[in-house]
């Protein structure tokens, strides 16, 4: 599985041989992304870039079998599945186009790319046959490529070729932090809470994601500065003493760093352990890049060391088999 994640530089160069495959015509009201786990992710992503850099539509995440009222035939929504069949995503998908949206989908497989074929929408497939969490930077190249090639620029190519190399050059660097906070959750086997600043809670919750998934354990996230609004006096009185900290930190940006130097006192007070992720590269999407790929490997790293096979999500699985008892009976 490691591969995978090691493949990330071939999935931008696939992202980028697919540029301007796709468009969608006029300007909307809004962008949604709608899509479950690993898939669904891409919208916070998404969401991060676009509001750390006023991008002037407005981005909305949804990550349901319910599509918000307030999403209506003015809006574009990208509908992101890796397997295509994920059945929260499909009911969103169907809802948008019954309410008249433009959508894209996005995928590697499955009814989706089927659908969107047949109907003749947008449809960017990606690489088969990995697992959906991993194929986070081509699936977030596609929205990016449909929204520059529809003159609703985010993210240029240029920049995308510019993280091509950032990667390149980050690979080794990336893969011995990522064995570093394996080895540090493995011998320091308490609840894992991963802490970090605005706007870096996608990272948070993706870091949260991949050590539930690849590694088969709980996490907890703390975001200042709303963590100092609630969090801070859980950490007062909590029933276990037993927390492993990993912070997440954007060394260029002052305030976040004073915010999670603050968080760290309480911790440290506290007695916990903690070890930080100082995040590389030079703009938003180069960070959220470099700190997915390290918390993925370290996630699959720390499974090694638990004798866990990292691939295999068994729960994920027994949901899905029943899924559709639970959200289609009337
Ligand atoms: O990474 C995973 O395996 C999961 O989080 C999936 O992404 C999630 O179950 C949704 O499936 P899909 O991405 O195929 O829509």
């Amino acid at each position: 599985m490691e591969d995978y994640y090691l493949g990330w530089i071939e999935q931008i160069e696939r992202a980028l041989s697919k540029w301007g495959c796709c468009r969608v015509e006029g300007r909307p009201r809004m962008v949604v992304v709608t899509g479950m786990g690993g898939s669904g992710c891409v919208g916070d992503y998404l969401y991060t870039i676009a509001s750390t850099r006023d991008y002037g539509l407005p981005v909305t995440v949804v990550k349901s079998h319910r599509l918000p009222g307030f999403i209506g035939s003015g809006d574009l929504v990208f509908t992101i599945s890796y397997s295509g069949n994920t059945l929260e995503t499909r009911l969103a998908y169907m809802e948008a186009l019954r309410r008249g949206c433009r959508v894209v989908v996005v995928t590697s497989n499955g009814y989706l790319e089927r659908d969107a074929r047949e109907k003749g929408l947008p449809c960017i497939t990606v690489v088969k046959g990995i697992a959906p969490r991993t194929a986070l930077p081509e699936m977030l190249l596609a929205v990016l490529n449909v929204l520059d090639t529809s003159g609703l620029t985010l993210v240029s190519r240029k920049e995308i070729e510019k993280l091509r190399k950032f990667l390149k050059d980050s690979m080794g660097r990336a893969y011995n932090e990522a064995v570093e906070i394996a080895e540090y959750i493995h011998e320091n086997p308490g609840v894992l809470v991963i802490a970090t600043h605005t706007p870096y809670e996608v990272l948070a919750i993706r870091g949260k994601n991949e050590f539930n998934e690849n590694s088969k354990i709980p996490v907890k996230t703390d975001v200042a500065p709303e963590w100092a609004h609630n969090d801070i006096v859980g950490w007062e009185k909590p029933y276990t003493r037993e927390w492993t900290v990993l912070e997440i930190i954007d060394p260029s940006d002052p305030v976040g760093t004073r915010l999670v130097d603050f968080m760290e006192e309480i911790y440290r007070g506290n007695g916990y352990p903690v070890k930080k992720l100082l995040l590389k590269g030079e703009n938003i999407l180069e960070k959220l890049v470099y700190g997915s790929l390290v918390l993925g490997l370290a996630s699959v790293k720390l499974a090694r060391l638990r004798g866990i096979d990292p691939l295999e999500t068994r729960n994920i699985a027994r949901y899905k088999e029943v899924v559709h008892t639970i959200l289609e009976k009337p």
